[in-house]
């Protein structure tokens, strides 16, 4: 079994990750500092749990001693916020990527796992593939394309093995469901159990990718585990479902109670995307759709 660091443990995604990784009987570090605007952490009582600052290489140096995987999600991880307080997001995005890249190097970590995202899209034309030049249109993305840029290169100077993970529209158990920022379901299903109307963000027509949480978590454990060439390092990855769905159509599997609040800059139309690299190099294939976990929460 082994020694895995999980940066951002504590929250939506990343906990999910300590937990498999524990249920598989490896020894995991959580790293997470309760930056995030979310209602509650998740901090599993069998991992070893750091409150720190991944910014602060002295905060979190010692804890990278015999690791073997990290899995690094800490983050801002919202559009708006980082668009409210680009440099914060600059900061905890760039400066705190490339400390943890660089302890990793340090400690001689067998893979990083690094979480992106599919707004370094943009406008790109759907689908999106990972030849597709970047678009970025907030400082959130600007922020987490410069993480990737970094990791490539940590891969293609120093030999450090990583993986960039573009994920599309994550939801399922935990995702918050407070602050107009967080996943669409989260706030849907909230403002529904509560027996408010659904606010859909502009005309509800822009489509995107959803992706479920678990499958998100054998896309990180796969990349971690499976035995591939070295050339499948330092690259990006897509992981979506490779299909779209309609914020209406998604609002009305949840309710015929809805109500229309006027779009954001910054966001993009539609994302869809094409999953033949994660497919194919890691042998990963999404198991949930939206409707059914819409459909299993009601
Ligand atoms: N949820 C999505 O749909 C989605 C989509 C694309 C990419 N991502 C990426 O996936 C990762 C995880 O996202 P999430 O949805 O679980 O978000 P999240 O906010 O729930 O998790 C991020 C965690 O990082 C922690 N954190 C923030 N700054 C920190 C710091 N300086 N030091 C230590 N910990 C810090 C937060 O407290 C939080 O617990 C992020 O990197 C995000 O950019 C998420």
């Amino acid at each position: 079994m082994s020694k895995c660091l999980v940066t951002g443990g504590a929250g939506f995604i990343g906990s999910h990750i300590v937990d498999h990784l524990i249920q598989e009987g490896h020894e995991v570090v959580c790293i997470d500092n309760e930056f995030a605007d979310n209602e509650d952490f998740y901090w599993n009582s069998n991992a070893l749990n750091i409150k720190a600052d991944i910014t602060q290489y002295s905060q979190i140096e010692e804890y990278f001693q015999g690791v073997d995987y990290v899995f690094h999600l800490a983050a801002e991880s919202r559009i708006g916020p980082a668009i409210l307080d680009p440099i914060s997001a600059i900061n905890i995005n760039v400066l705190g990527t490339c400390t943890v890249l660089q302890l990793s190097r340090k400690f001689s970590v067998k893979r990083l796992l690094y979480s992106s995202t599919s707004s370094g899209y943009g406008n790109n034309p759907c689908p999106n593939h990972e030849n597709q030049p970047d678009d970025c249109l907030n400082p959130y993305s600007v922020s987490k394309v410069a993480g990737e840029k970094l990791c490539s290169m940590y891969t293609n100077l120093y030999n450090l093995k990583t993986i960039i993970f573009r994920y599309f529209n994550v939801y399922g158990e935990r995702a918050p469901k407070q602050g107009q920022y967080c996943p669409v379901t989260g706030i849907f299903l909230r403002q529904h159990l509560s027996g408010e109307a659904l606010t859909i963000v502009g005309d509800g027509t822009q489509r995107r990718d959803f992706v479920y949480v678990g499958d998100v978590v054998r896309a990180n454990l796969l990349a971690a585990f499976t035995n591939v060439d070295n050339n499948a390092f330092g690259k990006v990855y897509n992981v979506g479902n490779g299909d779209n769905i309609s914020i209406n159509s998604i609002a009305h599997l949840i309710s015929k109670n809805v109500t229309y609040i006027p779009p954001r800059s910054g966001e993009v139309k539609e994302n869809l995307a094409n999953i033949s690299r994660l497919k194919q190099t890691f042998g990963w294939q999404p198991q949930m759709t939206v409707e059914r976990w819409i459909k299993s929460q009601l």
